[in-house]
């Protein structure tokens, strides 16, 4: 199922890829969030490739939502998909953004598989197995405290109405050695797995944007959790992701 996986998100790449930079149509699922044809057209792809190959498995994906299987049956494997993470980069022709895909069986996180068409590089976990970019093995990094960390973050949609988001933000700038904002969550997640940032939280963010990273973190050795260290519940993220020994450091200032 890794291979699948790995094979469609390449493919769902590939389509985002030849249509990025072109005329879109986009439209707007609120003020601030964008759909362009190219989400819908990546998602097409994934789901007609998992009813193919997997029938009898349960769908969760950001442009048409829950999907059972064929006949209604109930599963106990569910792929939760974010057809491109990044819209609004995409939509701007700013070349950061990814296909996500993750697979849960019995509600736990197996597989996790990020792809960023734009440098070719796949991300991918399997629960157990480690996680590999390009199918060389990746470590989260080694870096020891919060000055010398490089952090990510994203701006949730609702940003506007969060009023303590900008003091987070704020506080990190102050203590860590840089704060990035690349606009790809999922991105974001795997590039903590790969070791090139050490840390990134964000707050309202959906399952599809998280599943894949989260699992892709804990195989490449760090740590996930929920702002006060609780378990990441990908139905209600907070999240705070980092490479382990930076982690008590993001959470106290995520306190403060
Ligand atoms: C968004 C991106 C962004 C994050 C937003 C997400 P989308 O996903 O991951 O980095 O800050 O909260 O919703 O809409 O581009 O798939
Ligand atoms: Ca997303
Ligand atoms: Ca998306």
């Amino acid at each position: 199922m890794l291979n699948f996986a790995i094979q469609t998100a390449r493919d769902a790449g590939r389509l985002l890829a030849e249509r990025f930079g072109r005329n879109l149509r986009i439209s707007n699922k609120s003020e601030l969030d964008l759909v362009t044809e190219s989400d819908l057209a990546s998602e097409r792809l994934i789901i007609d490739r998992i009813k193919t190959h997997y029938p009898r498995h349960a769908i969760l994906a950001e442009e048409s939502g829950a999907s059972a299987p064929a006949g209604g049956a109930s599963s106990e494997w569910r792929w939760i998909i974010d057809p491109l993470d990044g819209t609004t980069n995409y939509a701007h022709g700013y070349p950061c953004f990814c296909v996500s895909m993750g697979l849960e069986h019995q509600g736990r996180l197996q597989l996790g598989v990020v792809y960023d068409p734009m440098r070719d590089e796949v991300f991918s976990a399997e629960r157990g197995e480690g996680a590999a970019l390009n199918d060389k093995r990746i470590h989260v990094s080694s870096t020891p405290n919060l000055a010398s960390a490089l952090l990510c973050t994203g701006f949730p949609y609702d940003v506007r109405e969060r009023s303590e988001f900008a003091r987070h933000f704020s506080n990190f700038i102050m203590n860590a050695q840089g704060v990035r904002r690349d606009g790809a969550a999922a991105l974001d997640l795997a590039y903590v797995a790969a070791g090139r940032f050490d840390g990134f939280w964000e707050e309202g963010l959906k399952p599809w944007d998280v599943a894949a990273g989260a699992l892709m973190i804990e195989e490449a050795g760090g740590r996930v959790s929920n702002y006060a260290n609780g378990p990441l519940d990908i139905f209600n993220p907070p999240i705070l992701a980092s490479n382990g020994l930076i982690h008590e450091q993001m959470m106290h200032v995520l306190a403060v």
